[in-house]
């Protein structure tokens, strides 16, 4: 008998691995490596909100809670809910888990059958099409282009349904892209679901606060109320507030979908961390005023990256909406050969030589499911994002 599922048979290790490992080993020899790969802030964790967590702890409130969170802070999840996206929900339709991953896994554990089909513009955040796979279901991809933004248009959206299309998986702001659908965008695209019944929508709002320039954030229920039914709007504390560790995500939408994604977290992981979940209280309820200096900051580090990286040779970098990532193309590098002497035949090829000859770590573009790309993450400071692409440039420079 084999030892391992067939159902994690079709789940791949993530493509971003081998780029982090072979790091992690330049690194370990005393190279001077620049790492553009991880998708957190850099900066901390508000200290109102520590406070909070600290709390708690001194409060004694550190045992098991509701299976998926406390009262209070399904509460300001519903505040919020309304205060910023226009969307009333009742405690009973939130969901809270230990990060937004594990509120999209559990929606995909608790709704998909084998043969069932999830929609997933590329490029996408990694963990899309595997946590389909591990649900029994088929990822189906429509390609979001550089020359559209990245975005998908409702002609693409409708040609991918089928009967068997089970969800649309929306994610705006994107990871890896930044782009970011705005009204009129996103309306053409609920006004496909609108014609298509028994498609659900799955919005991953994890980048809403990381909104620049005049962008105005969206969601799909708050654009086309008819789709409120059937819609399951995610979002968590993660970026915004600057706590990926603390491990909160959350989700409202209809209560046989949130009963159903509370059965499947009371059989794997029960509550999330009773002390991050006062902590989320204090960061929804409390003040907001560090975002837009935050923001500020994202702002002037992805000018910094996204001018420096259109000097380069062979890169044509998009100027994104949101969130803290750039994707540009390297459609003119493939083809050509390093300084190093590797053929840059695949985006893969591109950054693993990047590494290896200039000590800069980004993610292939194939991980995302759109090549010849590559992701940076500006989450760092200034000087390292300043050198990263003086490397960039030497090594695109090279390039014959
Ligand atoms: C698009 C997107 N959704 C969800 C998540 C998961 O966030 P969390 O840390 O809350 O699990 C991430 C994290 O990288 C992300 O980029």
């Amino acid at each position: 008998m084999k030892l391992l599922s067939a159902t994690l048979d079709r789940v791949k290790p993530s493509p971003t691995i081998a780029v982090t490992t072979r790091a992690a080993e330049l690194r370990a020899q005393g190279r001077d490596v620049i790492g553009l790969g991880a998708g957190e802030p850099d900066f901390d964790t508000p200290d109102h909100i520590k406070a909070a967590g600290i709390a708690a702890i001194n409060a004694g409130k550190t045992k098991y809670t509701a299976v998926d969170g406390i009262p209070e802070l399904k509460q300001a999840i519903c505040d919020k809910f309304r205060r910023d996206n226009n969307l009333d929900y009742v405690p009973a339709q939130v969901s809270v888990g230990s990060g937004g991953k594990q509120v999209i896994y559990n929606a995909f554990m608790a709704t998909l059958n084998p043969g069932d089909e999830v929609i997933i513009p590329a490029p996408y955040w990694v963990s899309y099409p595997d946590m389909v796979k591990l649900g029994g279901g088929d990822p189906v991809f429509v390609a979001g282009t550089l020359d559209r933004g990245y975005k998908i248009t409702a002609d693409q959206l409708e040609s991918a349904i089928t009967p068997r299309t089970k969800w649309f998986l929306f994610n705006s702001p994107s990871n890896p892209t930044g782009a970011g659908y705005n009204w009129s965008e996103l309306k053409a695209l609920t006004d496909v679901l609108l014609r298509h019944p028994h498609v659900w929508v799955l919005t991953d709002d994890m980048y809403e606060h990381l909104a620049f320039d005049d962008y105005q954030f969206c969601t799909p229920a708050q654009v086309e109320p008819q789709l409120y039914d059937r819609t399951l709007t995610m979002n968590g504390v993660s970026k915004a507030y600057a706590m990926t560790g603390w491990r909160i995500g959350y989700a409202a939408g209809p209560l046989q979908l949130i009963a159903a994604m509370r059965k499947v977290q009371s059989q794997s992981t029960s509550n999330p961390c009773t002390i991050s979940q006062w902590a989320a209280v204090a960061a929804l309820n409390g003040t907001h005023d560090f975002i837009a200096p935050n923001n500020a900051m994202f702002i002037r580090r992805r000018d910094l990256v996204v001018d420096a990286l259109n000097a380069c040779p062979g890169i044509v970098c998009p100027r994104p909406e949101g969130a803290f990532y750039v994707y540009p193309s390297i459609a003119d590098c493939i083809g050509k050969t390093s300084a190093g002497g590797t053929l840059i035949d695949s985006d893969e090829a591109f950054a693993t030589a990047l590494l290896d000859e200039s000590d800069v770590a980004v993610v292939f573009g194939a991980a995302f499911g759109l090549s010849p790309h590559f992701r940076i993450s500006y989450a760092t400071s200034d000087a390292a994002l300043t050198e990263a692409c003086a490397r960039i440039r030497t090594f695109c420079d090279g390039l014959r």
